[in-house]
């Protein structure tokens, strides 16, 4: 590695420190004290930075001129270290940083609550600003970071275009209702209609708005100029679930691919999801093999299995006949017209078939307007994506092209045309089939990092009742 601006009498991460080879004179680190032990004549410090999992461990000689000083600068404290690496006697870490200076640049009081014990990831969502300085919120923030980047990347290196779609928005796009509103009338007297409703024409907009549920809508439109799309980002839900994998703010990746059929959008998720996974493994080893040994022992045997796998597919029919034949009792009826519900996906996916499984074609009546109607006249062109432990981690669909069936499609779903006139438009004109899908983003880090519920992979988590932070 060359040079960096942060090695240029700023600080070098402690990350490229251990990887160094040889010992080197005149290093400065800056980090936080995961643990300080003052012995005699000599005090111990793990300097963390969040570079890495891994610490450096830090020896204060008594002969600093504010050995007091830094010596009792406290866990969780910030230190700039100069001084030379060096060989470290101590078992575990092949270096360790003999100091000449030491700088605090922050001391910490003695209640700094995360001190070097097991918290539970509760209690640590309480101190969601601190917990990134813990060994587990390190890893997980660092692989949100990396796959982050490695969703741009396949998306990239397959020539599809990255289109930022709005957030504030007049549609919702899976009809399901659970818009946040978006306004700024006032709260206590808003001026009404004759009627005695919110007379939204007086709003910002002119009209009633919210935050985004999907940018699939828009996604569509640009699929139909640009063939290939994805878009990468907030969306939002108020939906009142308080469960282990619904957050009310949430990342998503949603491709669109002009041209393509549903099996064509089966092909390329599978593509994307083997291909994160194997990213993952190659790239960040060293916070998998944490995740493993201590959240989810037979993470990486799992991951490494995916990423050769062929997954399964299941038409929903099927699906509901295997349900069936289960001989379970569900807490929901299983029935033909019956959404899955999260135990059907999580028998399905890990006692049917023990792995990723596509399940297509569900009943229409279930699924959002846009989805193609298949020949039958009561099913649809679209797929969901379980996973083992998470459940559903992707849905998608053909989208209706048809610009008749659609607009039915829409009157059943008490959709009215005309509020949508912009997306019917590009089925008037120059109207092809295509396809698409969304990711979320949460759900896929619950896969591949073990942890087990949804607040613990996004930094700030939005949830009913809490929005701290
Ligand atoms: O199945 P959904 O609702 O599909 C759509 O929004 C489509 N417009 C996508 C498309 O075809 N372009 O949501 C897609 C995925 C789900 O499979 C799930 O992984 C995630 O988004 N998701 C949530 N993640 C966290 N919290 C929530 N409340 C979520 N709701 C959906
Ligand atoms: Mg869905």
């Amino acid at each position: 590695m060359g040079e960096t601006a942060h090695d240029r009498g700023f600080r070098t991460p402690v990350k490229k420190v251990l990887s160094l080879t040889a010992p080197l004179e005149g290093v400065t680190i800056k980090g936080w004290v995961r643990t300080i032990r003052r012995g005699k004549g000599v005090t111990f410090i793990e300097l963390n930075d969040g570079s890495c999992l891994k610490s450096l461990q830090v020896v204060l000689s008594t002969d600093l001129e504010n050995y007091e000083e830094a010596s009792r600068c406290g866990t969780g404290a910030c230190l700039s270290v100069t001084g030379d690496l060096v060989p470290s006697p101590a078992a575990g870490q092949n270096w360790e940083l003999q100091s000449r200076s030491a700088t605090v640049l922050g001391a910490a009081d003695s209640d700094y609550p995360l001190q070097k014990k097991r918290h539970s990831f509760e209690y640590l969502r309480t101190i969601a600003h601190l917990r990134g300085r813990s060994n587990t919120f390190g890893a997980v923030f660092r692989i949100r970071s990396a796959l982050a980047f490695a969703v741009h990347r396949f998306f990239q290196e397959r020539g599809f275009l990255y289109v930022h779609t709005p957030i504030i928005t007049a549609n919702d796009c899976e009809g399901a209702g659970e818009l946040f509103r978006v306004t700024t009338l006032p709260p206590k007297d808003p001026p009404l209609t004759d009627g005695g409703h919110v007379d939204w024409q007086q709003d910002f907009f002119g009209e009633k708005t919210g935050l985004t549920v999907s940018g699939q809508l828009q996604g569509e439109l640009f699929a139909t100029a640009f063939s290939d799309i994805y878009t990468f980002g907030p969306t939002f839900r108020a939906e009142n679930s308080n469960t282990s994998r619904h957050a009310s703010e949430f990342w998503m990746i949603e491709p669109e691919m002009a041209f393509a059929d549903l099996a064509a959008d089966c092909a390329l998720a599978e593509d994307f999801l083997r291909w994160l996974v194997t990213y993952a493994l190659e790239n960040c080893a060293e916070d998998l093999t944490f995740f493993n040994e201590r959240i989810e022992p037979g993470l990486i045997t799992r991951l490494e299995a995916l990423a050769k796998a062929q997954f399964s597919t299941m038409t929903y029919t099927e699906a509901v006949e295997r349900l069936e034949k289960s001989g379970r009792t569900f807490e929901f009826p299983v029935a033909w017209g019956n959404d899955l519900q999260a135990e059907h996906e999580r028998y399905l996916t890990e006692e049917v078939v023990g792995g990723p499984v596509f399940i297509t074609d569900y009943p229409a009546d279930i699924k959002a307007f846009y989805m193609r109607l298949n020949d039958d006249g009561r099913t649809v062109a679209a797929m969901d994506l379980l996973v083992p432990r998470v459940g559903e981690i992707i849905g998608g669909s053909q989208r209706e092209e048809r610009s008749d069936v659609l607009v039915q499609r829409m009157r059943k779903a008490g959709i009215s045309p005309e509020s949508l006139s912009w997306y019917l438009d590009i089925r008037r004109w120059g109207s092809c089939p295509h396809a698409g899908f969304g990711l979320g983003f949460e759900r896929f880090l619950m896969y591949i990092t073990g942890m087990e519920n949804i607040r613990d992979v996004i930094p700030f988590p939005r949830t009913p009742d809490n929005a701290r932070f």
